[in-house]
């Protein structure tokens, strides 16, 4: 079966995989496989390199730019990906820029910080908030919840979401994030009930002359819990959303080497931990056997390597993509990769 048919209805996809192994190039033409089949798509990538835009032919950027079918049907160019009747699939594609949307994360706490303290304190906040940018965690917190808000909006206007994620080997981690980050906030809610309580309870023994005083601290208090939940519950929706077979699903990618295959056994580990459904390992570049002496070398060799990977993983469906003889750029060469995955 191919991916797309492995893929069924899910609506939202995954795909990871280490550097260089076809992240990008086989994410898009999933992208375009279902656009044919009348889907309307959306494919996010979250790779600061960027090479979504490079694969199209098309500038790509933090908003949403239509590739392929829609109205760009009758544009320059992206018909060439193969005929789509107008108002069929489409293919929409978005960059997330991991270290903007940590920038963006924090100015706008940083703003709700300073709100709290006094004037002259306001350097030091935002020395602090400068240190936080560089610290991984703030960008992985960052960029999860840009990926929450981006799907789970996409999904109201889009039939499917597909992410091309970065080769960070963190995808697995990241994606356990929601279960940390919901825990957490919760956490701080509770902590904000209690002092609230306590401060309600001094306030109480000031008597009515500290009434101005309560009300603007309510104020603070009431935005703080606002923001604070608003997290909580995104974050809440996106854990229902991986854990939920139904919708979502992870395509890991490799090639057919020892090292990418033992990483993608321990990536799976992960995922099955986590409760994220693996649909499909996508083995990529497969080395044709009837290519001269080298190459069916090659061949029998990474025939070894699929052997492990099914023993290892022996409930992950197995599709193989053959190895191409020149790059996969433009939309011409995205469909014909696509039709390689019906
Ligand atoms: N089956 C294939 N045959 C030939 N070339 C391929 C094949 N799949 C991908 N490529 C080429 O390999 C290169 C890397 O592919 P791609 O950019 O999709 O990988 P990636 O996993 O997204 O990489 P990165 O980790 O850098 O984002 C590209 O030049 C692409 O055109
Ligand atoms: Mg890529």
């Amino acid at each position: 079966m191919g991916l797309t048919g492995l893929l069924g209805e899910r609506r939202v996809v995954f795909f990871g995989g280490k550097g260089g192994v076809g992240k990008t190039t086989v994410s898009s033409a999933c992208a375009l496989a279902l656009a044919r089949a009348g889907r309307s798509v959306l494919v996010v990538s979250t790779d600061p390199a960027h090479n979504l835009g490079h694969l199209w032919g098309a500038e790509v950027g933090a908003g949403e730019t239509l590739l392929w079918g829609g109205d760009a049907n009758a544009g320059a160019g992206a018909g060439d990906a193969g005929g789509a009747e107008a108002g069929a699939g489409s293919v929409t594609g978005m960059e997330i820029d991991p270290d903007a949307v940590a920038q963006a994360h924090l100015s706008t706490v940083g703003r709700t910080v300073k709100g709290m303290m006094p004037e002259h304190l306001h350097r030091e906040v935002d020395r602090y908030f400068a240190l936080a940018r560089q610290s991984p965690g703030t960008q992985e917190a960052a960029l999860l919840e840009r990926m929450s808000e981006v799907v789970l909006d996409g999904l109201e206007r889009y039939n499917a979401v597909l992410f091309d994620t970065a080769p960070t080997g963190h995808t697995a981690r990241l994606l356990e994030l929601p279960q940390l980050m919901s825990a957490w906030t919760e956490g701080l809610l509770s902590r904000r009930t209690k002092s609230e309580r306590f401060s309600d309870a001094m306030r109480g023994l000031e008597g009515r002359r500290a009434d101005a005083a309560r009300s603007s601290q309510e104020v603070r208090d009431a935005e703080i819990r606002r923001v604070l939940e608003r997290r909580r519950d995104l974050f809440v929706r996106m854990r229902e959303l991986l854990t939920d077979a139904q919708r979502t699903a992870f395509v890991m990618v490799l090639a057919a080497e020892r090292m990418p295959v033992l990483e993608t056994v321990e990536l799976h580990g992960q995922l099955r931990g986590i409760g994220v459904d693996v649909a499909a390992a996508v083995v990529n570049r497969r080395s044709p056997t009837d290519a001269g002496e080298f190459l069916a070398g090659r061949s029998t060799a990474e025939g070894e390597h699929v052997a492990e990977l099914r023993r290892q993983v022996p409930g992950v469906p197995l599709v193989q993509l053959p190895l191409l003889p020149g790059e996969v750029t433009g939309a011409a060469a995205v469909g014909r990769f696509a039709a390689l995955l019906d």
